[in-house]
């Protein structure tokens, strides 16, 4: 395989469920660009549905808000994008053996201290993984959401933004890293969810970057 290793190649273009907890910036963003490749999109946030009227007309297309519970229940995968330091509150028993996306970073000041995380004896996502009992894959979690927004839908011939990915079960890399493409961004496998997942969290050279993919690649898998 060349410098970028990705499972596989094939795409996941249109047809797919996808729930969303977490209806900021980067739940939003995402929506939006699910939407846009034909895929059903339900989205939800804390306070409930009705409180995403605005969002869901200003997206437009077919995305329709829901409770949680709802959008945990209708994803073949569901997006988490919500604080660290809430995922407590995520319904765990919908969540079971689904392929969750993790987009979550850990900000101490904005989360509360996590004496795991602060201790680094393990990482965010294995904690939002032990505790939902998923497929889960940490991605989307480097680029700023202007960079989401704005670098999807690349054409052909221009360089695309990578995204790394880090996860421990293989089938659901792919399916992530097949919407991840189908976006426009090239997904860059970082490892599993430990060592790979603490090569791309906040304070990690790739994090907060614009990089093609094997310059990623490279980054990611120095020293
Ligand atoms: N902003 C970025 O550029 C960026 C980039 C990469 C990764 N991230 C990470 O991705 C995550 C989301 O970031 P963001 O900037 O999109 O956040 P945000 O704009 O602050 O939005 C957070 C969303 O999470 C919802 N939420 C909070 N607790 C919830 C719960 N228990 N159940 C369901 N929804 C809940 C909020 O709902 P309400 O509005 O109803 O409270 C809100 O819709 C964070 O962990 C962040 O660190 C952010």
């Amino acid at each position: 395989t060349g410098p970028v290793s990705c499972p596989a190649p094939g795409g996941t273009r249109g047809g797919m469920r996808i729930g969303i907890i977490g209806a900021g910036r980067i739940g939003s963003t995402l929506a939006g660009h699910f939407d846009r490749i034909g895929h059903e999109v339900v989205i939800s946030n804390a306070r409930g549905p009705q409180s995403l009227t605005g969002l869901v007309a200003e997206l437009g297309g077919s995305v329709r808000a829901g409770t949680v519970e709802e959008a945990a229940d209708f994803g073949e995968v569901v997006v988490v994008s919500i604080p660290y330091g809430r995922y407590r509150e995520l319904p765990a028993d919908r969540l079971r053996d689904k392929v969750v996306i993790d987009t979550c970073n850990y900000y101490p000041e904005r989360d509360g201290h996590d004496a795991d995380l602060d201790a680094d004896v393990t990482t965010s996502s294995e904690k939002i993984k032990a505790h939902t009992g998923s497929n889960l894959v940490k991605a989307f979690n480097t680029l700023p959401w202007q960079q989401l927004r704005d670098h999807a839908y690349r054409g052909d011939g221009v360089p695309r933004v990578a995204v790394p990915l880090s996860g421990s079960d293989d089938g659901a890399k792919a399916v992530v890293a097949g919407l991840t493409r189908d976006i426009g961004f090239d997904p860059v496998i970082a490892g599993n969810l430990g060592q790979g997942g603490r090569r791309h969290q906040p304070g990690t050279s790739v994090y907060a970057t614009e990089l093609p993919a094997a310059e990623m690649d490279a980054l990611l898998h120095a020293a």
